[in-house]
């Protein structure tokens, strides 16, 4: 274990800072009741933790209300709120190829059902939407922009302000899938025009699995796909609907918010500027050892502006998953091959046809000698893949 070198960041974050750990522990031994629903002191004080996770995560992006700051199960569920929600029979959608199929899926439900029709903007050979393709495609009847904005596959930030400023002259709403930014980047919905944010802990806020949600600006109002108890207003036939009970149903994951305070708090100590420079640093020697190496091909990754710590490869004549393995057999380096869950960025690479590419995902607790180690690993099988093809020429 000790020897693992866990490059699958991107997947989740692992570790956690040990704060995550000791808080959620001790949270859940000393403040472990349902929170909101009576008025004894633990129910007082697990209530609170619940809504100091609220304000920092309102602050952090830049929203005003932090009841609008909604707690979901994680990012697709935040999403799948914000898409059927937002979406019925006659309204046309835009997002792009570089969506996950978090937000893909739900789409392509929403058209089968509903008829609800969907554009996909392409992103360039640097991996970026271009803005301007986003009011080419507005029709009267376009109801929701959605715009991935850090790629889980390749790792390219987004030019949402550019895409924000023409949703926001049209008047339609302009959702972010923050999975991979919240915890990486700043995320500031005045200044990029954004509507909705949808974000899961488990990632780059560096908390548990289980815990996500969304903040949704004042004018926007998504319509129940759900309805439960709210711990208030019992007698009320229907679901509430004000924030945050119009979004969220039954008993909250609160061991999962506290963990995910703490992992935030971890971010807000060590600062997101510091994070983000270490793990570009890592990310850029990553690059430079992995972009001269005979028979690996690298995509898309010759600028690292406007990037998070996702690199994408393969090696020449290996399928994804044999180099995947073979790093994790040979070499202990824990990363992901495949799709990603999301097949369209890699149909428009073409990687589609050789059964998708490998990720290395990079995070703050990774070094610069693992990095070496990676790239070191990964010349290995490039060489070795070489000798076999070399034998049978
Ligand atoms: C860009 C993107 N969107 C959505 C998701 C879904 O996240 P979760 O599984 O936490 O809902 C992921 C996770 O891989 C992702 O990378």
């Amino acid at each position: 274990m000790d020897k693992l070198i866990y490059l699958d960041n991107g997947a989740t974050s692992f570790p956690k800072p040990q704060e995550v750990y000791e808080f959620m522990d001790r949270f859940y031994r000393n403040f472990g009741v349902n929170p909101g629903r009576s008025g004894y002191d633990l129910c007082l004080e697990a209530g609170a933790v619940v809504e100091e996770t609220r304000k920092m995560l309102t602050r952090f992006f830049n929203g005003t209300d932090p009841n609008r700051l909604c707690f979901a199960y994680n990012s697709t569920d935040a999403l799948n709120l914000i898409i059927f929600g937002l979406l019925q029979k006659g309204d046309h959608a835009v997002t792009t190829t570089l969506e996950h199929n978090s937000v893909l899926r739900p789409l392509y439900h929403l058209w089968k059902y509903q008829g609800v029709e969907v554009d996909h903007v392409p992103f360039d050979r640097r991996g970026f939407v271009d803005p301007d393709d986003f009011p080419k495609r507005f029709k009267p009847n376009t109801r929701l922009v959605v715009v991935n904005h850090a790629s889980n596959v390749i790792g390219t930030v987004q030019p949402i302000k550019e895409i924000g400023r023409y949703c926001r002259e049209r008047g339609i709403p302009l959702a972010i899938d923050a999975s991979q930014s919240a915890g990486k980047i700043p995320i500031d919905i005045e200044k990029m025009a954004v509507d909705l944010v949808a974000f899961t802990g488990h990632k780059s806020l560096l908390g548990p699995t289980g815990i996500g949600g969304l903040y949704v600006r004042e004018g926007i109002e998504i319509r129940h796909t759900r309805a439960g108890g709210t711990g208030v207003r019992s007698a009320q036939r229907m679901h509430l609907d004000e924030y945050p009970y119009r979004l969220e149903y039954g008993t909250p994951n609160t061991i999962g918010i506290a963990g995910l305070q703490a992992g935030f708090k971890w971010i807000e100590k060590q600062g997101l500027e510091s994070i983000q420079e270490h793990e570009m640093r890592l990310t850029a020697k990553l690059r430079d050892g992995l972009k001269d190496l005979d028979g690996v091909v690298l995509y898309v990754q010759e600028d690292l502006t406007d990037h998070i710590s996702i690199l994408l490869f393969n090696v020449d004549g290996l399928e994804a998953s044999d180099t995947a393995t073979m790093l994790d057999v040979d070499h202990s380096i824990a990363c992901r091959s495949g799709l990603h869950c999301a097949p369209l960025v890699h149909e428009q690479l073409g990687t589609d046809k050789i059964h998708g590419a490998v990720r290395f995902g990079i995070g703050p607790f990774n070094t610069e000698d693992q990095i070496e180690t990676a790239i070191h690993a990964v010349r290995e099988i490039a060489e070795f893949q070489k000798r076999k093809k070399d034998r049978t020429r």
